[in-house]
């Protein structure tokens, strides 16, 4: 099994309760990897697909988009769940260490919150080089440290507490990948312009009774369960919800600040 988040619902619980996380990131990313029409764009540990469904319209027509995940459900979903556009996208199973791409066939690689899983980052990094045209573009966005994201931060305390170990360990993968060690293996794997600077929004997220539940239950449930049976996943849904009951409006809903690390380079 790929060290990566995974989904209790599968991918299809990933694709509907990550997205008013991810959300707010993809134009962002997109803008940062300055695409335009008739561009060839590789989104790189794609998902389900969220970076990819929103460079079709950028690219446009003459353009080309491509996917690439680790994860067969992923992948599976990111065919089968969204409309299909124009231009289509070509979504592949491999690894990023591996892609099935000729040499220099992109003007841009973008990757949303892919890195940090990469077991061997400046490999993974050589090879978009590989597939970048010279010139072309790198953009990826990874997680900044989890103290600072009241959300995960919360998320993180019900882990600990209901998760057991091998699931924290899992879980705080995804806030381990700084600014440095990107640049440093972008310039390994012979990038320049390498640059990085924060993100922040501000997240309205969806009534946190339900949400906390929701989104635990998507990317950890079969863990926390697994640990503490079905109970635990309703009691680290209620630890998530306590946590943030000071930022919780009446309607349950909480607006949250997540902050993201934006990496660029050119090849
Ligand atoms: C947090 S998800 C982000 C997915 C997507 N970029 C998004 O914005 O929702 C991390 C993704 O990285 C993929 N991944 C992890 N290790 C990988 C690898 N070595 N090669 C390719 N994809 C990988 C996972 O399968 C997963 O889909």
């Amino acid at each position: 099994m790929a060290d990566t988040h995974r989904s209790s619902e599968g991918p299809e619980g990933y694709d509907v309760h990550s997205a008013p996380i991810m959300g707010p990131f993809v134009a962002e990313l997109l803008d940062a990897a300055d695409l335009g029409p008739g561009d060839t764009v590789l989104d790189l540990a794609c998902g389900t697909g969220f970076v990819a469904h929103a460079a079709a319209p950028l690219v446009g027509p003459a353009g080309r988009v491509f996917g690439a995940d680790i994860d067969e459900g992923m992948i599976r979903v990111a065919r089968d769940h969204h409309p299909r556009l124009y231009p289509d996208i070509a979504y592949t199973v491999a690894p990023a260490d591996r892609l099935p791409y000729e040499a220099a066939v992109f003007d841009a690689v973008v990757c949303q919150q892919g890195a940090q899983f990469f077991p061997d980052l400046t490999a993974a990094l050589t090879e978009t080089a590989r597939v970048t045209r010279p010139d072309g573009r790198f953009a990826a966005t990874v997680w900044a440290p989890v103290e600072r994201q009241p959300y995960f931060l919360a998320e993180r305390r019900a882990i600990q507490e209901y998760g057991g170990p091998d699931t924290i360990r899992h879980f705080d993968k995804a806030f381990t990948c700084t600014a440095e060690r990107l640049a440093t293996a972008l310039g390994a794997a012979g990038y320049r312009d390498i640059a990085h600077r924060e993100v922040t929004f501000g997240i309205a997220l969806p009534p946190l009774d339900t949400y906390a539940h929701d989104h635990l239950s998507a990317l950890w449930g079969s863990l926390i369960t697994a640990a503490g049976g079905a109970e635990a996943l309703t009691r680290a849904a209620g630890l998530v919800r306590d946590e943030l009951a000071d930022h919780t409006a009446a309607d349950a809903t909480a607006t949250l600040p997540f902050t993201a690390i934006l990496v660029t380079a050119t090849r």
